[in-house]
């Protein structure tokens, strides 16, 4: 089933809760509307989003919005002991793994509280608290526009990364329509916990069932990062900027002669380069818990812009990314990018 309608406000469908409309907004049910509603869309612009919970729409949108409203998932045994779940991309990513925790089954209770739909966690490969999505996916399905067919890839083939997948090069943005998405998960007992405080909101349990993990990750999200239900956000709105080691090292003689010869510039080593959390950057910077008119850093966890007043518009958080942006820059000679897309 088709649902089109034009002029439509995307505010139920943006997390920063934005007044914006698009020229038309189109839902489907099946894999098998897909080639019609293409057919239908022709050559006019469009856009393919999930729970619009990663993305900014900059201005009103001149073309047409896409939503999957696919909802069905079965479960079946590869016979090696991992139970995979084929999940239609609409599903809302939370609900997925609640019930999974619920059942026993480990591999996505770290994902816990992140906002949005299946087909766009394989698309973004979200993570948290030390697990990314890709580490459990098995295979994603999608229809490509270009050619009219539906295939699908292995979780090699969609050459994850940080945030990042083969789905996001600019040659296959808006070529391939995510359908279902595959998960291998096992009820042979898996914790992760050495992200942060993880273990230490555990440390009355012995022995966690996924769905301890999923509460403690709950109740660590909430002291940090704002709820989209109460405040308009869309989460990390910055990555961690990995640097050479040369840029790490200037970095860390700033903060020394700031803070003293013994202090620790907070990093991670991603091979031979450098992680340092775009978090700390920008509280060192002065940028925490900063309000720019209706949009400010977040009192907790500062790489999340929200819609302080719930009236914050476009150029209120664009505003803010450029003097956050700016600030860091100029104290630390390091650029932080986006997570947050801008539509
Ligand atoms: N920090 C500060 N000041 C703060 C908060 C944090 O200096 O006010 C520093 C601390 O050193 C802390 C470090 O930043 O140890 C890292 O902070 P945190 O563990 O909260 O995680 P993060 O690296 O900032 C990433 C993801 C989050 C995810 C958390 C937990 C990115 C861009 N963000 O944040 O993802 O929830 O790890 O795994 O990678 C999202 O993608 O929307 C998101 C929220």
């Amino acid at each position: 089933m088709v649902i089109s309608q034009p002029k439509f406000n995307l505010k139920p469908f943006n997390t920063f809760r934005m007044d914006v409309l698009c020229n038309r907004w189109i839902e489907y049910t099946s894999p098998d509307d897909l080639p019609g509603v293409f057919c239908a869309i022709s050559s006019e612009k469009f856009k393919h989003i999930g729970a619009g919970s990663n993305l900014l729409f900059v201005g009103d949108y001149d073309g047409v919005i896409l939503h999957s409203r696919i909802l069905d998932m079965t479960v079946s045994s590869d016979g090696k002991g991992w139970t995979l779940l084929r999940c239609g991309a609409g599903i809302t990513m939370d609900e997925l793994i609640s019930q999974c925790a619920s059942n026993g089954l480990w591999g996505l209770e770290n994902l816990s509280g992140i906002p949005g739909e299946v087909g766009a966690s394989a698309v973004q490969n979200i993570g948290a608290y030390g697990v990314e999505v890709a580490d459990v996916i098995r295979k994603v399905e999608c229809y490509d526009v270009i050619s009219n067919r539906f295939m699908s890839f292995t979780a090699d083939e969609c050459h994850y990364g940080y945030r990042d997948s083969m789905f996001k090069q600019p040659e296959f943005v808006n070529r391939y329509v995510v359908t279902y998405v595959t998960f291998a998960l096992t009820s042979k007992a898996s914790p992760k916990l050495d992200y942060g405080n993880l273990r230490e909101a555990l440390s009355d349990k012995t022995s966690p069932s996924p769905l301890d993990v999923r509460e403690a990750v709950m109740r660590v999200r909430e002291c940090k990062l704002p709820s989209v239900d109460k405040v308009g956000s869309a989460g990390s709105y910055f990555k961690n900027p990995v640097v050479s080691e040369d840029v790490f090292r200037q970095v860390e003689t700033i903060a020394k002669s700031e803070h003293g010869h013994d202090y620790r510039v907070p990093h991670y080593m991603v091979g031979n380069m450098v992680k340092i959390p775009a978090a700390w950057l920008i509280e060192q910077s002065g940028m925490k818990d900063f309000r720019l008119g209706n949009a400010a850093t977040w009192h907790s966890q500062p790489l999340v812009i929200v819609n302080a007043s719930g009236q914050a518009s476009p150029n209120d958080i664009l505003a803010l990314e450029d003097l956050v942006r700016e600030r860091v820059y100029d104290k630390f000679s390091v650029r932080l990018h986006t997570e947050v897309e801008h539509v």
